[in-house]
């Protein structure tokens, strides 16, 4: 194979195949463990955060001039510098959230050299993370992550990087699905994650009774997730590796008997305006702050950075060096149509664009140390990483914990520009 590959192929490309999706099965696989029904969410509540009388006050943060981002930086423009003294921000044994299938080093990888990596943008400096600052900016809080299973790796890195500034006792990790929720009872404050793989109703949305290769969206129906949304202070959505099983897929619009195959590219579109609808209609901007992540990249092929080779992200252990890399799995279509609808909308949704600083991380992947179907691979997999390697998700620690400095930062920012409610 050369890098000259003809356009049928590249065009290919951008769907992932079958055998990928059994990675996908996981983020529903993870969620189920638990028995917790919704309506005791409530109770949970209660419990954890009634009794306490006297409210604590709540503390003003010193943000320094360093801290802030200058006007006009891009920080998700820049390069990765190695920094095997800051990095990791926490270890893979410290953190007692992380799920199987992202304890990369734990899982037997031999190089951790991932772990070892910060992000400079080109105009100006990310302020370092501060647990403690930013527990304080969700004090009274909801911040919730809605998406896939990447989404919920940036859930648990955010756990991670908060949960070892808070006493034993005082924080719980609860899954009712299809949530997860870290509650930090002094702060009075949650970490939410709420599993909606297309962000749209679809049939893969049940954490346990579903199949990946048979999808249906149901691309102007939102209401049934909506609802479990509305109460959030912060939400941060997330989509797109669902959507990227094949050019086509069956859905429905209007009559919800009536199932089409459609283009995903006009198939995502649908659905993002339904869920702007939603936006305009449901969020107060002067309570609540949404965030839209875009699509975190794969590295399925690597002829894309390495001319002449077949295999996939497996034993990458460095990031790639090339400026303004972009492989075929960040399909432009599905970019674009995030910037025309966020464009669009009357309410202020910010952009997490993640998606360039992250096609650098070919290293970053979980490959055969994560799972498959929920089961750690055995070991003739792994002897076949052409088969089995996962280069969709991401080890923690890793990269999501850089896509959360990244919103940490812009946090801080509001905070100190005094937008943010109190
Ligand atoms: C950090 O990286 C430098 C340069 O590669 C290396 O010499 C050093 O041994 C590393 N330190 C640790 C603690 O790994
Ligand atoms: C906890 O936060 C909620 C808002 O999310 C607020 O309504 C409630 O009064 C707070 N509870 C305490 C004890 O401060
Ligand atoms: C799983 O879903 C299918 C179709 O939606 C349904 O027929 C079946 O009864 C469900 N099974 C369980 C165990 O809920
Ligand atoms: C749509 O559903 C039909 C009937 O189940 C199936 O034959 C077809 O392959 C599906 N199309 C896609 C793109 O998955
Ligand atoms: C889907 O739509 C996009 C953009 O409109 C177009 O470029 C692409 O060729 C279409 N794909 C199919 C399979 O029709
Ligand atoms: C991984 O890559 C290194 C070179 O970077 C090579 O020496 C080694 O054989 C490779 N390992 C496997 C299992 O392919
Ligand atoms: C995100 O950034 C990339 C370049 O890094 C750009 O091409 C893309 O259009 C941006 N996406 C959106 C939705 O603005
Ligand atoms: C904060 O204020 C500065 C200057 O007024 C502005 O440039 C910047 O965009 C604001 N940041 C946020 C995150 O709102």
């Amino acid at each position: 194979m050369t890098t000259q590959q003809p356009t049928q192929y590249r065009r290919m490309q951008f769907f992932f195949p079958v055998a990928l999706a059994s990675f996908l099965v996981l983020g529903a696989v993870r969620v189920v463990l638990d028995s917790i029904k919704n309506n005791e969410l409530y109770f949970l509540w209660q419990s954890h955060f009634a009794g306490s009388t006297t409210r604590p006050r709540r503390l003003p943060i010193v943000v320094s001039e360093n801290e802030v981002i200058e006007d006009g930086c891009n920080v998700f423009e820049g390069k990765w510098k190695w920094d095997n003294s800051s990095y990791p921000l926490y270890r893979e044994e410290s953190c007692p959230y992380l799920v199987k299938q992202v304890t990369c080093l734990k899982n037997g990888r031999p190089d951790s050299f991932y772990q070892n990596w910060r992000w400079q943008p080109n105009g100006c400096n990310l302020p370092r993370f501060d647990a403690l600052k930013l527990l304080e900016i969700l004090r009274d809080k909801r911040l919730m992550f809605i998406g896939d299973s990447i989404q919920r790796g940036m859930f648990e890195s955010m756990v991670c990087l908060v949960q070892s500034v808070i006493p034993q006792g005082k924080k719980f990790l609860k899954r009712i699905p299809p949530r997860k929720i870290f509650l930090i009872q002094e702060f009075n404050a949650s970490i939410e994650y709420y599993w909606a793989p297309f962000i749209v109703e679809s049939i893969s949305d049940h954490a346990t009774n579903h199949t990946v290769m048979k999808r249906m969206v149901k691309l102007d129906s939102i209401a049934k997730h909506s609802q479990e949304w509305e109460g959030a202070d912060i939400l941060v959505f997330e989509s797109y590796v669902w959507w990227m099983y094949k050019p086509l897929i069956n859905a429905t619009y209007g009559s919800p008997e009536d199932v089409r195959e459609y283009n995903v590219t006009t198939a995502y579109k649908l659905a993002m305006e339904t869920w702007a609808n939603w936006i305009e209609a449901r969020i107060n901007p002067h309570k609540q702050k949404v965030f839209f992540m875009t699509l975190s990249p794969t590295h399925l092929w690597n002829w894309e950075w390495k001319a002449g080779s077949d295999g996939n992200c497996f034993n990458e252990s460095y990031p790639i060096e090339r400026p303004s890399y972009w492989g075929t799995g960040s399909n432009l279509d599905i970019m674009g149509t995030v910037k025309d609808v966020l464009g669009k909308l009357k309410v202020n949704v910010r952009l997490l664009n993640i998606t360039q600083l992250s096609e650098y991380r070919k290293d970053g992947h979980t490959s055969i140390f994560g799972e498959r179907k929920g089961k750690l691979l055995t070991k003739e997999q792994r002897s076949d990483p052409k088969t089995y390697a996962d280069c969709i998700h991401w080890c923690l620690p890793g990269i999501p914990d850089v896509w959360n400095e990244i919103f940490y930062a812009v946090l801080l920012q509001d905070y100190r520009n005094n937008s943010l409610i109190v």
